[in-house]
């Protein structure tokens, strides 16, 4: 037994691997990435060599004036998923989303054509895509950041802890994710090791939140957490400014929709301090509701 593969070691690199958010195995087999040959970053670069670069598949090597090289081991086989670069975060893929949502003209096409979409590279690490909960059609739509691990593994969004705070926090309310609330996240699938999204993976699937928002027609959103607030209302400011102001979210459609930023229940649970400033939010909800007419 190597050193490295010693139990202990092994133990430690578990331990070490958790504490950095990795804690799934995303495939039966393990990826000896060293053996995977590099992706080409663009097409220039994927085209096959130059001859004077080496010798081409198939011809007859020509003699070299230079001293002979020992022969290079065989590369072992590629595995199945060193597959062909796709430009996965490119612009074209916002437009290409948009262009999709676009053409659903119901919450349900929308859900198929997000579990369709192979345009977001989220997709390839998760196990499920997390669409929504709740009902369709409930007058508080909650939008929250991206699935978590639990999430990811029952494909329903806020499902863990923090999913269980929000389901408490509304419920204070009288709003239950049963009768009331439609739940979804800015992402669909859960970026590995819960890292923030990429702001290019935001703009791919806002495409089709954006849709669904306007599809779900909701009396109000709600935006837990500054990521989601900062992605759905296009802006820099911080959670701690916006949280607490309504803005007016104007849909792609021409249709507005009042929308409140509020504090992510995570961060709720790791600073109970701010649940007064939450709860004064959550008060905002339920007399805006009764402005509108719906309680
Ligand atoms: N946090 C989120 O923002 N969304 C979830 O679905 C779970 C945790």
């Amino acid at each position: 037994m190597t050193e490295l593969a010693a139990p202990e070691n092994i133990a430690f690199l578990l331990r070490w691997y958790a504490g950095h958010g990795i804690e799934d195995a995303i495939g039966e087999t393990a990826i000896d990435r060293f053996a995977v040959p590099p992706p080409a970053a663009s097409p220039a670069e994927a085209a096959p060599p130059a001859p004077a670069a080496g010798p081409v598949a198939g011809a007859t090597p020509a003699a070299s004036p230079a001293a002979p090289r020992p022969p290079r081991p065989a590369a072992p086989p590629a595995p199945a998923v060193a597959r062909a670069p796709i430009p996965l975060e490119s612009p074209q893929l916002v437009e290409d989303a948009r262009g999709v949502a676009q053409r659903c003209t119901t919450v349900a096409e929308l859900e198929a054509a997000v579990r369709a979409f192979e345009g977001c590279a989220l997709k390839r690490t998760a196990k499920n895509t997390v669409f929504a909960d709740g009902v369709v059609g409930a007058p508080v739509m909650i939008v929250g950041e991206a699935p978590g691990n639990d999430e990811d593994r029952q494909g329903k969004p806020f499902v863990g802890v923090s999913g269980q705070l929000l389901d408490r926090m509304f419920e204070a309310i009288g709003l239950s994710r049963a009768r009331d609330l439609y739940i979804t996240n800015i992402l669909f699938w859960r970026p590995p090791g819960n890292r923030t999204p990429t702001l290019s993976e935001q703009a791919t699937c806002m495409a089709f939140t954006r849709r669904h928002i306007e599809l779900a027609k909701p009396k109000l959103v709600v935006l837990a957490g500054g990521t989601a607030a900062k992605s759905v209302l296009d802006t820099t400011e911080g959670i701690m400014r916006l949280r607490g102001k309504w803005q007016t979210l104007t849909l792609d459609d021409g249709s507005t929709v009042p929308a409140l930023p509020t504090l992510h229940p995570a961060y709720l649970l790791r600073t109970p301090a701010s649940k007064r400033q939450s709860w004064s939010d959550l008060l905002s909800v339920d007399a805006r509701l009764r402005e509108l007419g719906v309680r």
